[in-house]
């Protein structure tokens, strides 16, 4: 995102620097500031990645000119590395599992991009294997892999992080944010300790989700409608580094529907059942500092809004509980 006052040549060049907005519903005395990356051109917080990785890859000589990257995506990365890789004369092959939703599938062909879908049942892990076997048959092709591929977590320390404590002068008590890849919180977490050390740093996942097992914690494994975070394998999340987490808060998917319902009919906010979840966790850790309970250098909580409801109608995402598809 830039500025009105300046003609730009690509859309690629508006990607970041997205607005930081207050949760109204959240108490006063501890603010919490939503990043709002639905303003970037692909909705969502992975044209970050797209970007950054497309052009890093390109830079180092690790993708040549006129290339192909074929990666393994729910959907948001699909739309955000398409963009890049249109824009930087790439190719670009997706590869994902059927239950995600028809709209990221339709928007990443729509850019110019081969969309390949492998069986839900085979979960992330059977697309990064397809996308590895794929790039195999292929002499130009490269998969970033953005599961476990450093320049995922770089970009947000280079850019999400940075904008966030620009826009709050350093005055930043806590990072809360879902993980899917991780790359959004490990990114953001890590520009953050080095500013303060004492920065709380919450990771949110669906209720069902096994990422808290990486805390020691027992976690009970069931399927969530929550998209775009959460794990059934934390072997394939990588990039997750648990011992810069204080905390990894498990939201329920009935109390994340709820949140995003309530985020557009209060708060003017068209978000997704991602942004629910993280703003519902981010409000409960600033009630938490609030009474005491929580310790915080600062007074205020940052999230992250991951994507747009749009991307989800089709799956009834503002339908009763019930109706909503996930
Ligand atoms: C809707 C949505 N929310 C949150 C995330 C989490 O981002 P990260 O992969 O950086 O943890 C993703 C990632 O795909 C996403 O698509």
């Amino acid at each position: 995102m830039t500025d009105h006052r300046t003609p730009l040549d690509s859309v690629l060049e508006t990607v970041g620097e997205t607005p930081l907005v207050r949760v109204q519903a959240a108490p006063d005395e501890v603010p919490v500031y939503a990043k709002l990356e639905t303003f970037n051109p692909g909705a969502s917080v992975k044209d970050r990645i797209g970007k950054y990785m497309v052009e890093q890859m390109l830079e180092r000589g690790e993708l040549e000119p006129g290339g192909t990257v074929i990666e393994p995506t729910a959907g948001n990365t699909g739309i955000g590395f398409a963009i890049a890789a249109q824009q930087l004369g790439v190719d670009a092959v997706f590869v994902v599992p059927e239950r995600f939703s028809v709209e990221k599938q339709q928007l990443m062909s729509a850019l110019g991009a081969e969309v390949i879908n492998t069986p839900t049942d085979e979960g992330m892990g059977g697309a990064i294997d397809r996308a590895h076997e794929l790039a195999a048959e292929l002499d130009d092709a490269v998969v970033p892999q953005q599961f476990g591929n450093p320049l995922n977590v770089e970009a947000h320390y280079e850019t999400t992080g940075p904008e966030i404590f620009e826009a709050l002068d350093g005055e930043v008590g806590a990072v809360v944010a879902g993980c899917g890849t991780a790359g959004t919180l490990m990114g953001i977490a890590k520009y953050a300790l080095e500013q303060d050390e004492d920065t709380y740093v919450a990771a949110v996942e669906p209720e069902g989700s096994l990422y808290s097992e990486t805390k020691g914690e027992d976690a009970e494994e069931a399927d969530y409608k929550i998209e775009g975070i959460g794990t059934h394998d934390p072997d394939t999340n990588e990039l997750f580094e648990p011992d810069l987490v204080d905390e990894i808060l498990q939201v329920p998917d009935r109390r994340a529907h709820d949140e995003l319902k309530r985020l557009a009919s209060e708060e003017g906010h068209l978000v997704a059942s991602s942004s629910g979840a993280a703003s519902a966790a981010a409000r409960h850790v600033a009630e938490q500092i609030r009474d005491g309970e929580g310790d915080a250098p600062h007074d205020t909580v940052v999230t992250v809004f991951a994507d747009s409801s749009e991307r989800y109608l089709s799956k009834g995402i503002y339908r009763s509980f019930e109706e909503w598809e996930g």
